[in-house]
């Protein structure tokens, strides 16, 4: 193992009928409450009426940001940081998904600072403080809502990064797996793709001796695997949605890579991606993830074959090593496919046009990857095997 620090702050209360707790939660940090919503899901829901009750029993004194976007963009950041400085807002509640809470961690930043919030998101200006927030999660997938990560678009420039800072972990989040059951089967499945993606970042790393960083992997990843296809079946499953739910949340809160820091290539990758298509997250990481698997297989293929063998059941006998890692990578396929995730960039009509854009923008701080750093043309190869 690499020698490690581990920290995480976030109070993470889970289960049933947990908004109350928002009464011993959000006090602590203020009254002028600045509430951040993407689209109107929880207004169908009913959710968001059931949040401005309870803040109004509190007294709490309210301004709302609505219309996150999926892929949250720095025009929304922007707008949600006037309204702190302008409002005197002292804490924030994010109710959404990943796309909601990343834009809060922004905006939380950007609360605390006179420049512009891309100075942060590009990492010119390190925070030295941000506003308090709070989340009420409402789609399993990123991990937001337990890690100190936020993903920020600039669509005039087409850019999209990640960033994160020890003060924009949130300071508590609410989990109750009732208010992910009206997330449609496309975006649950896109959940799915994305945690198991996030374990497989984690998995694929260069230290050594990393028995127990290894079996968290794999029992996320089996976990995640056996409720996956009854889930979206049955959606409204209190029990899967429960599984789902803490296994996102595990998948990223820093657990899984203590001693043993993940590859994180796939990842940037898809951003460079979704920069310039504006295509769903994981919907990106099912097309691009068995590519860098494969593109990867003889840096360490042992680590390919575990994960076949212990994973996806590969039976090794009379296999070489790369048939074995070769076959997992397969199953992987399959099993995305069969859940209904797309498998190429065809599927969201990405041709060649745009490979050496992206492959750029990817590039833009150099090799990237700790597993195996990729130079342009690696990035340009697994874009084009996945075309
Ligand atoms: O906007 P609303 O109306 O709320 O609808 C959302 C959105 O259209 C909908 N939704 C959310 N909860 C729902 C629901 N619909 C019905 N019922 C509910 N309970 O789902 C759609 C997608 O929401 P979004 O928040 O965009 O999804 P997700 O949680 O997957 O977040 C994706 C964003 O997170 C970033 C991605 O790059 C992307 O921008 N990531 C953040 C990470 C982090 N902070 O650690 C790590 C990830 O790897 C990822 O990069
Ligand atoms: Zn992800």
């Amino acid at each position: 193992m690499e020698n490690f620090t581990y920290y995480n702050p976030t109070k993470l209360i889970f289960g049933r009928d947990q908004l109350e707790q928002l009464k011993n939660e959000l006090p602590r940090y203020g009254n002028k409450v600045l509430l951040v919503y993407g689209g109107g899901s929880i207004k169908r829901s009913g959710l968001y009426d059931k949040v401005l009750s309870v803040l109004k029993e509190m007294g709490s004194e309210v301004s709302e940001l609505a219309g996150v976007e999926p892929n949250p963009r720095l025009t929304t950041v922007r707008k949600g940081v006037d309204i702190c400085k302008t409002e005197g807002i002292e804490v924030i509640l994010a109710v959404g998904g990943g796309s909601v809470i990343d834009c809060t961690k922004a905006i939380a930043a950007g609360a605390k600072y006179d420049g512009d919030a891309w100075d942060i998101v590009t990492k010119k200006h390190m925070p030295e403080a941000a506003l308090p927030f709070g989340t009420v999660l409402t789609l399993a997938a990123t991990g937001s809502e337990m890690n100190d990560g936020s993903v920020i678009t600039n669509w005039e420039t087409q850019e999209k990064y990640g960033w994160g800072s020890p003060l924009t972990f949130p300071k508590f989040s609410i989990l109750d797996p009732v208010n992910t059951f009206t997330v449609p089967k496309d975006h649950t499945v896109y959940g799915i793709v994305d945690m198991m993606s996030h374990v497989f970042e984690q998995y694929f790393h260069r230290a050594k001796n990393t028995p127990l960083q290894d079996r968290m992997c794999e029992s996320v990843l089996k976990t995640v695997m056996e409720a996956a296809p009854k889930l979206i079946e049955d959606l409204e499953n209190y029990e899967l949605r429960e599984t789902i739910l803490y296994n996102g949340t595990i998948a990223l809160n820093g657990m899984l890579q203590m001693g043993a820091p993940g590859d994180w290539a796939s990842h940037n990758i898809e951003h460079a991606v979704s920069a310039v298509y504006d295509i769903p997250h994981a919907g990106g990481l099912a097309i691009l993830f068995p590519n860098w698997m494969k593109h990867n297989l003889n840096t360490d293929v042992s680590r390919f074959k575990q994960l076949a063998v212990r994973v996806f059941d590969v039976d090794p006998e009379g296999k070489t090593d790369e048939e074995t890692a070769l076959e997992g990578i397969s199953r992987l396929r399959d099993f995305w496919s069969s859940l209904g995730a797309p498998t190429r960039l065809a599927d969201y009509n990405i041709n060649e046009e745009n490979i050496d854009l992206m492959a750029d923008k990817a590039m833009i701080n150099g090799e990237f990857g700790r597993f195996n750093p990729l130079k342009k043309q690696d990035v340009v190869d697994i874009l084009q095997a996945s075309l």
